[in-house]
């Protein structure tokens, strides 16, 4: 195992080159399974939850190829997804529990294939997360449903049938699925309190390239007018808008100055707004959106909501943030439930936070001191590696596998700004 060695206290400098979001780059490798013809992504991020899923797939029956990229080390490549032919409509245990996005496939497979078995994703660190919602949903647009044995096994022989799906609560994973699965069903879809992620338009924007008939993705309300075949395309991933959002977090940490280039402002609002009452100047450039500090941090409050709300992957890095501001910040988190891991982690570094419930006061203007720290997820592997660029001396973050999961090349892109940071064996 490898753990992350930052030696606080450099404030941040410079470029920082945003890769292919991994949320959006996710959906969309799966929506490779609803064609016979290849699907060519561009600008997929190295990451091990890539690697899972290309896995996933590839177990399924989808060849992947690399077409190449850029060729700079910090960006992200092209890969083609070939399901011309699908020998597996089954998705294992051993593949799934590493990554819930797993259950992704389970639309796509069904619409295609007829049939789909996925094994249930289980617990997670930052909540119970069940996945009822995109199983009712395939129901209403036809599928038969069963749980058996862990596994969930969805079945359309005839086909998917249009239908009014309304989530009574905002969903991304199961808006992404439906979308899918309606891609390819008879008839009109109507899709209410969709989520409204840039990720759902990005999705929709590749599913169109491949001949489906969405309209209003990013809307609450989705209208998708079934096909009844998808063709080859290529598509060119999102920007991470997550990965923006905590470098932007660094350059205020560290009272700096950074250019977070090809970052889309539009998709970021909320975080780069909290940035802005935190004392951060944000600009948007013609190739990004800079982010500057003016040598003092507020307090602020935040509630994580679904988007354009502030998102709940932002939660952690600005709980770090929070510990070195001045005044005191109210945190809530209404999204998931026990998302609030990083808290006593982030107080073994010094910081002084009180949770009542799904709330976190943060009394901020703390020293903090570098010590071995554990990650317990992605995004709070991040709040605790920026929290190590500002303390002092050296500050150790274990299991660095989980901030592998999604961010690219993370200590190049830290060190090539000025961060001391590097990876070594733990
Ligand atoms: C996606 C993102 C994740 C982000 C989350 C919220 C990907 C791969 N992951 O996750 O990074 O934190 O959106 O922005 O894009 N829920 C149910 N039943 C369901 C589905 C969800 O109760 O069937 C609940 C969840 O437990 C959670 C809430 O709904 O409390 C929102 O979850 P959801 O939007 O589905 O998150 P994901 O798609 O899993």
């Amino acid at each position: 195992m490898e753990k992350l060695v930052i030696t606080g206290g450099n404030a941040l400098h410079g470029t920082v080159p945003i890769s292919g979001a991994k949320n959006a780059a996710l959906p969309l490798m799966c929506a490779s399974l609803l064609s016979d013809e290849p699907l060519t992504l561009e600008n997929l991020p190295r990451l091990a939850d890539i690697t899972t899923l290309t896995d996933l797939l590839n177990h399924l029956g989808v060849t992947v190829t690399i077409e190449g990229g850029k060729g700079g080390r910090m960006t992200g490549r092209n890969l083609t997804f070939d399901a011309k032919n699908i020998n597996d409509t089954v998705a294992p245990y051993d593949i799934v529990r590493k990554m819930r996005a797993s259950i992704l496939v389970l639309g796509p497979l069904v619409a295609r294939a007829g049939e789909a078995i996925v094994s249930l994703p289980g617990g997670c660190a930052i909540g119970n997360r069940p996945i009822d919602l995109h199983l009712k949903a395939l129901e209403k647009l036809g599928a038969k449903i069963d749980v058996e044995q862990g596994y969930v096994r969805a079945s359309a022989p005839e086909g998917l049938k249009g239908g009014r799906v309304r989530f009574p609560f905002v969903s991304v994973g199961a808006t992404e699925n439906i979308l899918m699965a309606a891609s390819l069903a008879k008839g009109t879809t109507i899709i209410e309190n969709a989520a409204r992620e840039p990720e759902i338009a990005d999705l929709a924007a590749c599913l169109n390239a491949m001949g489906a008939r969405i309209k209003d993705a990013g809307h609450e309300t989705i209208t998708v007018e079934g096909v009844d075949r998808l063709h080859g395309a290529t598509h060119a991933v999102m920007p991470d808008r997550i990965e923006a959002g905590s470098y932007a977090v660094a350059a205020l940490m560290t009272r700096g100055d950074l250019l977070l280039e090809g970052a889309r402002a539009d998709d970021m609002q909320a975080t780069l707004d909290t940035l802005a009452d935190a004392g951060g100047i944000v600009s948007v450039e013609e190739d990004g959106v800079r982010i500057k500090s003016n040598g003092h941090v507020k307090g602020f409050n935040l509630v994580t909501q679904p988007f354009p709300g502030f998102a709940t992957d932002m939660q952690a890095q600005f709980m770090a943030l929070a510990c070195v501001a001045e005044g005191a910040s109210v945190i809530t988190e209404a999204i998931f439930e026990n998302r609030f891991m990083h808290v006593s982690e982030l107080c073994r570094l010094g910081a002084d936070i009180t949770v009542t419930g799904s709330s976190a006061t943060v009394r901020g203007a703390r020293f903090l001191k570098g010590a071995p720290v554990m990650a317990t997820d992605l995004r709070a592997s991040m709040g605790l590696a920026l929290a190590g660029l500002v303390a002092e001396g050296e500050t150790h973050v274990n299991r660095l596998y989980h901030l592998d999961r999604g961010y690219e090349r993370l200590e190049e892109k830290l060190r090539a700004v000025g961060a001391n940071v590097d990876r070594v064996p733990g």
